[in-house]
Protein backbone atom coordinates (compact mmCIF):
# COMPACT_ATOMS: atom_id res chain seq x y z
CA UNK A 1 0.00 0.00 0.00
CA UNK A 2 1.49 3.50 -0.96
CA UNK A 3 4.75 4.58 -1.95
CA UNK A 4 7.31 3.93 0.75
CA UNK A 5 9.22 6.58 2.10
CA UNK A 6 13.13 6.25 1.80
CA UNK A 7 14.64 3.94 4.72
CA UNK A 8 16.77 5.49 7.39
CA UNK A 9 19.19 3.66 8.89
CA UNK A 10 21.73 5.40 11.78
CA UNK A 11 24.40 5.23 8.98
CA UNK A 12 22.33 8.10 7.28
CA UNK A 13 24.10 11.20 8.94
CA UNK A 14 21.11 11.39 11.66
CA UNK A 15 22.60 12.05 15.27
CA UNK A 16 22.50 8.86 17.20
CA UNK A 17 21.44 8.45 20.65
CA UNK A 18 23.62 10.56 23.39
CA UNK A 19 25.89 8.11 25.90
CA UNK A 20 24.61 8.81 29.19
CA UNK A 21 25.07 6.90 32.18
CA UNK A 22 22.89 4.51 31.47
CA UNK A 23 23.94 4.12 27.81
CA UNK A 24 23.32 0.28 26.73
CA UNK A 25 21.07 -0.30 29.31
CA UNK A 26 18.09 -1.56 28.36
CA UNK A 27 14.82 0.23 29.08
CA UNK A 28 12.85 -2.41 30.89
CA UNK A 29 16.19 -2.45 33.90
CA UNK A 30 15.79 1.76 33.96
CA UNK A 31 11.74 1.68 34.52
CA UNK A 32 10.33 2.25 37.69
CA UNK A 33 8.78 -1.39 39.40
CA UNK A 34 5.50 0.45 39.45
CA UNK A 35 5.71 0.94 36.04
CA UNK A 36 5.45 -1.49 32.60
CA UNK A 37 7.60 -0.16 29.49
CA UNK A 38 5.62 -2.19 26.82
CA UNK A 39 5.58 -1.90 22.82
CA UNK A 40 3.11 -3.33 20.41
CA UNK A 41 4.33 -6.40 18.80
CA UNK A 42 4.13 -5.94 15.03
CA UNK A 43 2.18 -8.64 13.31
CA UNK A 44 -1.31 -8.41 10.93
CA UNK A 45 -2.58 -5.36 9.57
CA UNK A 46 -0.62 -3.32 7.34
CA UNK A 47 1.98 -5.69 7.51
CA UNK A 48 0.28 -8.07 5.90
CA UNK A 49 1.12 -5.57 2.55
CA UNK A 50 4.23 -4.94 2.80
CA UNK A 51 7.13 -7.25 0.92
CA UNK A 52 8.55 -8.28 4.40
CA UNK A 53 7.62 -11.60 6.22
CA UNK A 54 5.47 -11.80 9.61
CA UNK A 55 8.15 -9.37 11.68
CA UNK A 56 7.44 -10.91 15.29
CA UNK A 57 7.79 -14.57 13.58
CA UNK A 58 10.55 -14.15 10.81
CA UNK A 59 12.42 -11.31 12.28
CA UNK A 60 15.77 -12.71 14.77
CA UNK A 61 17.07 -9.09 15.62
CA UNK A 62 13.83 -7.35 16.14
CA UNK A 63 12.63 -10.27 18.98
CA UNK A 64 15.87 -9.83 20.58
CA UNK A 65 15.07 -6.18 20.79
CA UNK A 66 11.49 -6.95 22.15
CA UNK A 67 12.81 -8.91 24.52
CA UNK A 68 15.49 -7.02 25.61
CA UNK A 69 14.03 -3.87 26.09
CA UNK A 70 10.29 -4.22 27.16
CA UNK A 71 8.27 -5.92 30.23
CA UNK A 72 5.31 -5.42 28.46
CA UNK A 73 3.91 -6.84 24.60
CA UNK A 74 0.93 -5.39 22.69
CA UNK A 75 -0.20 -7.84 20.21
CA UNK A 76 -0.75 -4.98 17.87
CA UNK A 77 -3.55 -6.92 15.14
CA UNK A 78 -3.21 -10.59 16.56
CA UNK A 79 -5.95 -10.28 18.95
CA UNK A 80 -8.41 -7.75 16.78
CA UNK A 81 -11.69 -9.90 16.00
CA UNK A 82 -10.48 -10.07 12.32
CA UNK A 83 -7.63 -12.25 13.57
CA UNK A 84 -8.60 -14.01 16.36
CA UNK A 85 -11.98 -15.19 15.12
CA UNK A 86 -11.95 -14.95 11.32
CA UNK A 87 -15.34 -17.31 10.58
CA UNK A 88 -18.38 -16.98 12.57
CA UNK A 89 -17.12 -20.68 13.90
CA UNK A 90 -13.65 -20.47 13.91
CA UNK A 91 -10.86 -18.75 15.84
CA UNK A 92 -7.46 -18.66 15.09
CA UNK A 93 -5.55 -18.26 18.42
CA UNK A 94 -2.04 -19.45 16.91
CA UNK A 95 -0.37 -15.60 16.56
CA UNK A 96 -1.13 -14.20 19.90
CA UNK A 97 -1.16 -17.78 21.68
CA UNK A 98 3.06 -17.63 19.91
CA UNK A 99 3.21 -13.88 21.36
CA UNK A 100 1.49 -14.46 24.78
CA UNK A 101 4.28 -17.31 25.07
CA UNK A 102 7.47 -15.57 24.19
CA UNK A 103 5.90 -12.73 26.87
CA UNK A 104 5.81 -15.40 29.33
CA UNK A 105 9.38 -16.84 28.31
CA UNK A 106 10.96 -13.45 28.89
CA UNK A 107 8.94 -12.41 31.97
CA UNK A 108 6.90 -9.84 30.29
CA UNK A 109 3.29 -8.56 30.67
CA UNK A 110 0.69 -8.64 27.86
CA UNK A 111 -1.78 -5.88 27.17
CA UNK A 112 -5.21 -7.39 25.39
CA UNK A 113 -6.22 -5.64 22.33
CA UNK A 114 -9.04 -5.09 22.03
CA UNK A 115 -12.66 -6.82 22.41
CA UNK A 116 -15.61 -4.15 21.47
CA UNK A 117 -14.25 -1.62 18.59
CA UNK A 118 -15.79 -0.50 15.45
CA UNK A 119 -12.88 -1.29 13.04
CA UNK A 120 -10.91 -4.52 11.64
CA UNK A 121 -14.25 -6.59 12.39
CA UNK A 122 -14.14 -10.21 9.90
CA UNK A 123 -16.48 -9.62 7.11
CA UNK A 124 -18.91 -11.93 8.69
CA UNK A 125 -19.69 -9.62 11.21
CA UNK A 126 -19.73 -6.62 9.65
CA UNK A 127 -22.11 -7.41 6.53
CA UNK A 128 -23.93 -10.58 8.64
CA UNK A 129 -27.50 -10.49 9.06
CA UNK A 130 -27.91 -10.64 12.86
CA UNK A 131 -30.82 -10.02 14.72
CA UNK A 132 -30.15 -7.84 18.45
CA UNK A 133 -29.91 -11.03 20.91
CA UNK A 134 -27.70 -12.90 18.28
CA UNK A 135 -25.37 -9.90 18.12
CA UNK A 136 -25.60 -9.73 21.85
CA UNK A 137 -24.89 -13.44 22.38
CA UNK A 138 -21.89 -13.84 19.70
CA UNK A 139 -19.94 -10.54 21.42
CA UNK A 140 -20.67 -12.82 24.71
CA UNK A 141 -19.20 -15.95 23.98
CA UNK A 142 -16.46 -13.86 21.69
CA UNK A 143 -15.26 -11.97 25.23
CA UNK A 144 -15.76 -15.29 27.14
CA UNK A 145 -13.46 -17.53 24.74
CA UNK A 146 -11.06 -14.97 24.02
CA UNK A 147 -10.24 -13.59 27.45
CA UNK A 148 -11.57 -17.00 28.99
CA UNK A 149 -8.15 -18.72 26.91
CA UNK A 150 -5.56 -16.18 28.08
CA UNK A 151 -7.19 -16.42 32.06
CA UNK A 152 -4.14 -15.03 34.19
CA UNK A 153 -1.95 -13.97 31.55
CA UNK A 154 -3.38 -11.12 30.39
CA UNK A 155 -2.22 -8.06 32.83
CA UNK A 156 -5.10 -5.07 31.09
CA UNK A 157 -7.41 -5.54 28.16
CA UNK A 158 -8.44 -2.61 26.51
CA UNK A 159 -12.19 -3.73 26.58
CA UNK A 160 -13.78 -1.11 24.83
CA UNK A 161 -11.57 0.98 22.28
CA UNK A 162 -12.48 4.22 20.33
CA UNK A 163 -16.22 4.16 21.37
CA UNK A 164 -16.56 8.16 21.34
CA UNK A 165 -16.23 10.78 18.59
CA UNK A 166 -14.58 14.05 18.71
CA UNK A 167 -17.77 15.68 19.83
CA UNK A 168 -18.06 12.96 23.16
CA UNK A 169 -21.17 11.02 21.31
CA UNK A 170 -21.26 7.33 21.30
CA UNK A 171 -19.57 6.50 17.57
CA UNK A 172 -21.99 4.60 15.43
CA UNK A 173 -19.73 2.93 13.10
CA UNK A 174 -20.03 0.77 16.25
CA UNK A 175 -21.78 -2.09 15.15
CA UNK A 176 -22.24 -3.43 18.63
CA UNK A 177 -23.35 0.19 19.74
CA UNK A 178 -25.14 0.96 16.80
CA UNK A 179 -27.64 -2.34 16.88
CA UNK A 180 -27.18 -3.10 21.13
CA UNK A 181 -26.92 0.72 22.61
CA UNK A 182 -24.11 2.00 24.67
CA UNK A 183 -25.41 -0.16 27.54
CA UNK A 184 -23.22 -2.88 25.63
CA UNK A 185 -20.07 -0.84 26.66
CA UNK A 186 -21.10 -2.29 30.42
CA UNK A 187 -22.22 -5.79 29.83
CA UNK A 188 -18.54 -5.93 27.89
CA UNK A 189 -16.74 -5.30 31.23
CA UNK A 190 -18.60 -7.10 33.16
CA UNK A 191 -18.26 -10.33 30.71
CA UNK A 192 -14.74 -10.05 30.50
CA UNK A 193 -14.40 -9.62 34.11
CA UNK A 194 -16.00 -12.69 34.81
CA UNK A 195 -13.87 -14.48 32.26
CA UNK A 196 -10.96 -13.00 33.68
CA UNK A 197 -11.02 -11.51 37.35
CA UNK A 198 -7.28 -10.76 37.27
CA UNK A 199 -7.15 -8.22 34.50
CA UNK A 200 -7.24 -4.64 34.24
CA UNK A 201 -9.79 -3.63 32.40
CA UNK A 202 -9.35 -0.48 29.98
CA UNK A 203 -11.41 2.20 28.38
CA UNK A 204 -9.02 2.77 25.20
CA UNK A 205 -8.79 5.97 22.97
CA UNK A 206 -6.71 8.42 20.85
CA UNK A 207 -7.78 12.10 20.74
CA UNK A 208 -7.71 12.20 24.22
CA UNK A 209 -4.41 13.61 25.42
CA UNK A 210 -6.29 17.14 25.20
CA UNK A 211 -9.32 17.97 27.13
CA UNK A 212 -12.38 18.39 25.58
CA UNK A 213 -15.95 17.03 24.73
CA UNK A 214 -14.25 13.26 24.20
CA UNK A 215 -12.47 13.49 27.72
CA UNK A 216 -15.73 15.21 29.47
CA UNK A 217 -17.53 11.83 27.63
CA UNK A 218 -14.88 9.53 29.08
CA UNK A 219 -14.95 10.63 32.35
CA UNK A 220 -18.83 10.60 32.34
CA UNK A 221 -18.91 7.05 30.74
CA UNK A 222 -16.49 6.44 34.08
CA UNK A 223 -18.19 7.91 36.89
CA UNK A 224 -21.27 5.85 35.31
CA UNK A 225 -20.01 2.83 35.10
CA UNK A 226 -18.32 3.11 38.58
CA UNK A 227 -21.55 3.76 40.17
CA UNK A 228 -23.22 0.86 38.95
CA UNK A 229 -20.47 -1.35 40.00
CA UNK A 230 -19.16 -2.09 36.43
CA UNK A 231 -15.45 -3.87 36.80
CA UNK A 232 -13.33 -0.78 35.18
CA UNK A 233 -10.23 -0.52 36.04
CA UNK A 234 -8.48 1.86 33.58
CA UNK A 235 -8.40 4.82 31.24
CA UNK A 236 -5.89 4.79 28.65
CA UNK A 237 -4.74 7.37 25.72
CA UNK A 238 -2.77 5.52 22.80
CA UNK A 239 -0.69 8.51 22.13
CA UNK A 240 -0.47 8.48 18.17
CA UNK A 241 0.94 11.93 18.38
CA UNK A 242 1.63 14.46 15.41
CA UNK A 243 4.55 17.07 15.38
CA UNK A 244 1.98 18.85 13.39
CA UNK A 245 -0.37 19.57 16.48
CA UNK A 246 2.10 20.56 19.46
CA UNK A 247 3.32 18.97 22.52
CA UNK A 248 0.65 17.08 24.82
CA UNK A 249 1.33 19.54 27.50
CA UNK A 250 -1.83 18.93 29.08
CA UNK A 251 -1.94 15.25 29.01
CA UNK A 252 -1.02 15.18 33.10
CA UNK A 253 -3.94 17.19 33.89
CA UNK A 254 -6.43 14.83 31.90
CA UNK A 255 -4.48 11.12 33.14
CA UNK A 256 -4.98 12.99 36.54
CA UNK A 257 -9.03 13.11 36.34
CA UNK A 258 -8.89 9.35 35.76
CA UNK A 259 -7.15 8.81 38.60
CA UNK A 260 -8.85 11.03 40.64
CA UNK A 261 -11.65 8.51 40.20
CA UNK A 262 -9.48 5.78 41.61
CA UNK A 263 -8.99 4.12 38.48
CA UNK A 264 -5.55 2.59 36.49
CA UNK A 265 -4.30 5.33 33.50
CA UNK A 266 -2.12 4.14 30.59
CA UNK A 267 -0.31 5.19 27.49
CA UNK A 268 -1.29 2.48 25.10
CA UNK A 269 0.24 3.15 21.33
CA UNK A 270 2.63 6.36 22.04
CA UNK A 271 4.35 7.09 18.55
CA UNK A 272 5.27 10.41 17.15
CA UNK A 273 4.97 11.08 13.99
CA UNK A 274 6.25 14.36 11.80
CA UNK A 275 6.36 15.36 8.29
CA UNK A 276 9.20 13.91 6.36
CA UNK A 277 11.91 15.75 4.65
CA UNK A 278 12.13 15.21 0.55
CA UNK A 279 14.86 13.16 1.83
CA UNK A 280 12.66 11.14 4.08
CA UNK A 281 15.52 11.51 6.83
CA UNK A 282 14.30 13.78 9.29
CA UNK A 283 16.99 16.23 10.68
CA UNK A 284 18.33 16.84 13.94
CA UNK A 285 15.93 19.47 14.95
CA UNK A 286 12.92 17.27 14.52
CA UNK A 287 14.43 14.49 16.22
CA UNK A 288 14.92 16.65 19.36
CA UNK A 289 11.67 18.12 19.02
CA UNK A 290 10.39 14.47 18.68
CA UNK A 291 12.74 13.77 22.00
CA UNK A 292 10.84 16.14 23.42
CA UNK A 293 7.22 14.81 22.68
CA UNK A 294 7.95 11.72 24.21
CA UNK A 295 9.29 12.80 27.69
CA UNK A 296 6.24 14.91 27.60
CA UNK A 297 4.04 11.95 27.41
CA UNK A 298 6.45 9.67 29.97
CA UNK A 299 6.61 12.78 32.33
CA UNK A 300 3.05 12.81 32.23
CA UNK A 301 2.11 9.53 33.23
CA UNK A 302 4.91 9.59 36.11
CA UNK A 303 3.58 12.54 37.76
CA UNK A 304 0.36 10.80 38.24
CA UNK A 305 0.45 7.73 40.83
CA UNK A 306 -1.60 5.26 38.84
CA UNK A 307 -0.29 5.48 35.37
CA UNK A 308 0.80 1.96 35.56
CA UNK A 309 1.94 0.80 32.03
CA UNK A 310 3.74 2.57 29.20
CA UNK A 311 3.37 0.94 26.00
CA UNK A 312 5.22 2.36 22.48
CA UNK A 313 3.53 1.25 19.00
CA UNK A 314 6.19 -0.10 17.76
CA UNK A 315 10.06 0.63 18.50
CA UNK A 316 11.72 0.42 15.05
CA UNK A 317 10.77 2.40 11.83
CA UNK A 318 11.07 -0.39 9.96
CA UNK A 319 7.35 -1.66 10.95
CA UNK A 320 5.74 1.43 12.29
CA UNK A 321 1.93 1.87 10.67
CA UNK A 322 2.86 5.53 10.20
CA UNK A 323 4.11 6.02 6.69
CA UNK A 324 1.03 3.68 5.66
CA UNK A 325 -1.93 5.19 7.48
CA UNK A 326 -0.12 9.12 7.17
CA UNK A 327 1.32 9.54 4.34
CA UNK A 328 4.29 12.02 3.85
CA UNK A 329 4.73 11.45 7.29
CA UNK A 330 7.22 8.93 9.51
CA UNK A 331 10.01 8.34 11.28
CA UNK A 332 7.56 8.44 14.65
CA UNK A 333 9.36 5.78 16.68
CA UNK A 334 12.12 6.00 19.14
CA UNK A 335 14.48 3.49 16.30
CA UNK A 336 15.66 3.17 12.96
CA UNK A 337 15.34 0.64 10.84
CA UNK A 338 18.28 -0.96 11.81
CA UNK A 339 17.55 -0.83 16.09
CA UNK A 340 19.86 1.87 15.90
CA UNK A 341 18.84 4.47 19.15
CA UNK A 342 17.32 7.71 18.28
CA UNK A 343 17.57 10.84 20.32
CA UNK A 344 13.98 10.21 21.63
CA UNK A 345 15.19 6.99 22.62
CA UNK A 346 17.94 8.09 25.37
CA UNK A 347 15.78 10.56 26.71
CA UNK A 348 13.10 8.09 27.68
CA UNK A 349 15.97 6.18 29.14
CA UNK A 350 17.40 9.10 30.87
CA UNK A 351 13.71 10.03 31.94
CA UNK A 352 13.05 6.66 33.38
CA UNK A 353 16.36 6.17 35.41
CA UNK A 354 15.84 9.64 36.77
CA UNK A 355 12.45 8.14 37.79
CA UNK A 356 13.64 5.29 39.34
CA UNK A 357 16.46 6.65 41.07
CA UNK A 358 14.08 8.97 42.92
CA UNK A 359 12.15 6.52 44.26
CA UNK A 360 8.32 7.18 41.74
C1 LIG B 1 -3.21 -0.23 13.68
C2 LIG B 1 -2.07 -1.19 13.38
O1 LIG B 1 -0.85 -0.64 13.83
C3 LIG B 1 -2.01 -1.50 11.90
O2 LIG B 1 -1.08 -2.57 11.68
C4 LIG B 1 -3.37 -1.90 11.36
O3 LIG B 1 -3.28 -2.04 9.94
C5 LIG B 1 -4.42 -0.86 11.72
O4 LIG B 1 -4.42 -0.66 13.14
N1 LIG B 1 -5.61 2.68 17.17
C6 LIG B 1 -5.61 1.38 17.63
C7 LIG B 1 -4.71 0.38 16.99
O5 LIG B 1 -6.28 1.06 18.62
O6 LIG B 1 -5.26 -0.91 17.02
C8 LIG B 1 -4.35 0.78 15.58
O7 LIG B 1 -3.38 -0.15 15.09
C9 LIG B 1 -3.86 2.19 15.53
C10 LIG B 1 -4.90 3.15 16.02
Amino acid sequence: MGVQPARATSASGTPEAGHGGHAGVPLRRVTPRDLKIGTAVAGGGHHLEQDYPDPFTYDKPYRRVLAREFDSASPENQMKWEFIHPERNRYNFGPADAIVRFARRHGQAVRGHTLLWHSQNPAWLAEGQFSKAELRTILRQHIFTVVGRYRGQIHQWDVANEIFNENGEYRQENIWIRELGPGIVADAFRWAHQADPRAQLFLNDYGVEWPGAKVDAYEALAKQLLADRVPLHGFASQAHLSMRYGAPDQLRAVLQRFDDLGLYTAITELDVRMDLPASGVPTAEQLTTQAQYYKTVLDACLAVDDCNSFTLWGFTDKYSWVPVFFPTEGAATVMWDDFAKKPAYSTLQQTLAAARHNGR
